[in-house]
């Protein structure tokens, strides 16, 4: 299967892809991570993105798509794959199709994960990241068993840069402007599941396997 989790900064789409992809055996693929990585390993494309993110703006999408088609490309996607931040813009979400199409596949569902702004700053604020494999936890709803030690694999967890105050309102005002959008557009397409994102983790997790389950049946 095809999966696009779409929602603001902080709405939970990380968290519940790692979730998601563990229960399905797909990858999770984030253009997010995608582009720390490229940075920590010096790359151009990197360096590139750089500039954009520490400002809370989006990559441009040549940039972007390019890197989501090679990495689309990659075997383990063959089964199916879980996308976190993107599509972002009308016309990645054009591109993705092509993508798809170029492999002979189709998106086959898009969960919008709905968060009021307000909370999407707590989430924001209090969220501190594996350095070594990238898991997700928060000070208050998720911590980690030991402070700041990752609880899978004793990574360092650290704060990221666009999680500054200033830049997390910044990134949510691109995200209502630029990919909000989507969600109509994906609703129109009869391709959108949209699930209250306000509410325990697990819960979650359980309408968007629900979401999936219809799918397959529907298939
Ligand atoms: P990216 O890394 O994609 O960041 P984002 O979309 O801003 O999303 P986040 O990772 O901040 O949040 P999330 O929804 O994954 O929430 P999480 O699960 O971590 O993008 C960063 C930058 O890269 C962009 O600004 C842009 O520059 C660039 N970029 C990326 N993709 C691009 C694209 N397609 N085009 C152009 N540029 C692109 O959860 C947040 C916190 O809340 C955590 O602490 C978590 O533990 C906690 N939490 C999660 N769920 C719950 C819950 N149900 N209850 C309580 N707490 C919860």
């Amino acid at each position: 299967m095809n999966i696009v989790l779409l929602g603001a900064p902080g709405a939970g789409k990380g968290t519940q892809a790692d979730l998601l992809s563990a229960y399905l055996q797909v990858p999770h693929v984030a253009t997010g991570d995608l582009f720390r990585e490229a940075l920590r390993n010096n790359t151009c494309l990197g360096q590139q993105a750089k500039e954009y993110m520490d400002r809370g703006e989006l990559v441009p999408d040549s940039i972007t798509v390019a890197m989501v088609r090679e990495r689309l490309a990659q075997p383990d996607c063959a089964r199916g794959v879980i996308l976190d931040g993107f599509p972002r813009t009308i016309e990645q979400a054009e591109a993705l199709d092509a993508l798809l199409s170029e492999l002979d596949r189709q998106l086959d569902l898009v969960v919008f994960i709905r968060v009021r702004p307000e909370v999407l700053v707590e989430r924001l604020s209090g969220r501190w990241i594996c350095h070594d494999c990238q898991g997700v936890y928060h000070t208050l709803f998720n911590p980690p068993e030991v402070p700041g030690v990752c609880d899978a694999c004793d990574g360092e967890l650290f704060q990221r840069v666009d999680d500054r105050p200033e830049t997390q309102r910044y990134r949510i005002e691109v995200y209502l402007r630029q990919t909000a959008p989507l969600v109509e557009w994906y609703r129109e397409r009869g391709l959108l599941v949209e699930v209250d994102g306000e509410r325990e983790i697990d819960r979650i997790q359980e309408d968007l396997r629900e979401a999936v389950a219809r799918v397959r049946a529907a298939g």
